[in-house]
């Protein structure tokens, strides 16, 4: 199955009277089960395309197709967040965890807004503090964490929901080098073992000798696939 699909997307921003050229005719396929790396310098696209990918953003033209239907720019807002909230899960590289929740209820949060009840909340979440290491944290504030554990939780937050997709924009940049390893071999554990389809980008070489797939991406083209 085709998890993502897309052709010749372009994305143009306006500053001012400028346009920023960000995305200049993206083709990519992205296969289920897959464990992708992109990598390119900064500014090349990277965040650009994720978000388009993950129904943050639109393209100013091309097509981006989800799971073989579900084209990017044809979703209203209410249909996005639908497939967002089901079907992808996203790590950012900032984390975005909610300060004023503990390491469980972080966790835990998007299925309460997906409404799902309390005893299936509880049997997901505590199956991913234990697959993640995260027992003695849980009622930690974010805060009282460090980068490594903070990013943990942000993973877990974004599997609770059993996403068929996780985006990682940047996941290890602010991560020292052991945790940063640490990461990519939980990302690929769960990439084996429940055949989730990861897409993350990377500036790090030490990311990118994890991927099984490594495409390039310059001044918003694919280099090589
Ligand atoms: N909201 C925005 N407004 C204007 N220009 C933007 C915006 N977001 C990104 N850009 C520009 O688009 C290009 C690609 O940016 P980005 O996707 O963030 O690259 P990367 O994630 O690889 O660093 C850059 O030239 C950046 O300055
Ligand atoms: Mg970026």
């Amino acid at each position: 199955m085709e998890i993502i699909k897309l052709e010749n997307v372009k994305k143009n921003y306006q500053l001012g009277k400028t346009i920023v050229p960000a995305l200049n005719g993206v083709n990519l396929c992205i296969k289920k089960g897959e464990f992708t790396c992109i990598v390119g310098p900064s500014g090349s696209g990277k965040t650009t395309l994720l978000n388009i990918i993950g129904c943050l953003d639109t393209p100013t033209d091309g097509n981006a197709v989800l799971f073989e239907k579900y084209e990017v720019s044809r979703l209203n807002d209410k249909e996005a967040t639908k497939l967002r909230r089901e079907r992808i899960g996203f790590i950012f590289q900032t984390f975005n965890l909610i300060p004023v929740l503990n390491v469980y209820e972080n966790i835990e949060f998007p299925l309460v807004i997906q409404g799902i009840k309390s005893s299936e909340r509880k049997k997901r979440v505590e199956a991913l503090v234990e697959e993640l290491k995260l027992l003695e944290f849980v009622k930690h504030k974010p805060e009282e964490l460090s980068g490594g554990q903070r990013q943990r939780i942000a993973i877990a937050r974004a599997l609770v929901a059993n996403p068929e997709l996780v985006l990682a924009d940047e996941p290890t940049a602010n991560l020292d080098s052991e945790n940063g390893a640490n990461i990519m071999r939980i990302m690929r554990q769960l990439n084996e073992k429940h055949n989730v389809t990861f897409l993350f980008s990377t500036h790090d070489s030490r990311v990118i000798d994890k991927a099984k797939r490594i495409i390039k991406i310059e001044d918003g083209r694919i280099k090589e696939n």
